[in-house]
């Protein structure tokens, strides 16, 4: 089998990297593109030394049975389709092909099947909508969800090693803003992408017609606010949720939340702090205010649970049905 990781530098590529390794992908081949910038550099798998390649076009013509991709959406564009049609299959991180017709939008968990029989590119999902998705799938499943109205609390990792870097150097002294549209350090910042004609963030978009696609259901009414605060990894999210059929007891609801897979429920508090590296979703302080009407709180290591985890998931699922 041989594996491509394009942005295998970034913050999402190397953990995807990782865990390749920890979810036990062997490939016979793993080459791993960045930019100019890193070509040279060298990487871990395992007891391998890999070399950092430059992409080109060339390269994603070899005909890779995989190619996981996660340098942003304009490289996405560019090269995945030139990969799917070297017959490689392509797991996509960006936004660039999530919303596009025939092309399936993957939480394994909740639409896995739609890649059974598939080939060409298939879309990862946004870090905030597959957390999000993942602690709700199988209450949609029993009751039906009508509306979620959503705040969250994302890790400046969302946006990438520079971002990350922006905070540390502010925590240092630094008043420099580049990449946030204000200074993040001891502060939070109601905006996430750019602003839309509605209002809503290019952010709050993707949760709002990701949200419906995976679920394949256009009658959900999504409404969130995607707030950036200054913690490294994890995203938090303050979650209320209106069900078409009533799910009659906190008992009832709460047992059809624990059949959801790698979600987990606790009794205590849970802070992203404590999440980082962890490739399952944490529910707590659950509570109910009638028959159909409830409100949770949701952390999730974004960059695992969130981009590498979730397409190291599809890979896995791709590879058991070939079998
Ligand atoms: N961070 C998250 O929580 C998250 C979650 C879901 C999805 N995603 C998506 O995943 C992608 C990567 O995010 P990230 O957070 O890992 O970003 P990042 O830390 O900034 O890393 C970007 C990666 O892309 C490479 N790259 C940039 N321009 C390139 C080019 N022209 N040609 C080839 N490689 C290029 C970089 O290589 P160099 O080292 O050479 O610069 C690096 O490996 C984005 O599409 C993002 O939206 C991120």
């Amino acid at each position: 089998m041989r594996i491509a990781v394009v942005g295998a530098t970034g913050e999402v590529g190397r953990t995807m990297v990782k865990v390749l390794e920890e979810y036990k992908v062997v490939p016979s081949e793993l080459r791993l593109y960045a930019s100019r910038r890193s070509a040279g550099t060298t990487m871990k798998f395992g007891d391998r030394e890999i070399i950092v390649e430059e992409l080109t076009e060339e390269a994603m013509k070899k005909g890779f049975d995989y190619a996981l991709f996660s340098a942003g959406a304009d490289v996405s564009r560019r090269f995945a389709p030139i990969a799917a049609d070297h017959g490689t299959i392509v797991i996509d991180n960006s936004s660039a092909f999530r919303m596009v017709d025939g092309i399936p939008l993957v939480v394994p968990e909740v639409n896995g099947h739609l890649v059974d029989d598939y080939r060409g590119i298939i879309a990862n999902p946004n870090c905030s909508t597959i957390q999000m998705v993942l602690s709700l799938y199988t209450v949609h499943r029993e009751f039906g969800l009508r509306k979620i109205v959503v705040s969250t609390y994302q890790a400046v990792s969302g946006a990438g090693r520079k971002a990350i870097n922006e905070l540390q150097k502010q925590m240092a002294g630094s008043e420099e803003t580049s990449v946030f549209p204000r200074k993040i350090f001891l502060n939070v910042i109601p905006q996430i992408g750019s602003f839309e004609e509605s209002g809503f963030s290019t952010e709050e978009l993707k949760m709002i017609n990701e949200t419906r696609k995976i679920l394949d259901d256009p009658a959900i009414d999504v409404i969130p606010t995607t707030v950036r605060v200054p913690v490294l990894y994890g995203h938090s999210e303050a979650v209320y949720v209106e069900t078409r059929k009533p799910f009659s007891s906190y008992e009832k609801l709460r047992e059809v939340m624990e059949k959801a897979e790698h979600v987990k429920f606790v009794d205590d508090l849970v802070t992203p702090s404590e999440v980082a590296g962890s490739d399952i979703v944490y529910v707590s302080r659950l509570r109910i205010l009638d028959e159909s009407r409830f409100v949770f709180w949701n952390v999730a290591d974004n960059i695992r649970v969130g981009a590498a985890t979730n397409a190291v998931r599809i890979l896995k699922r791709l590879l058991g049905a070939k079998r």
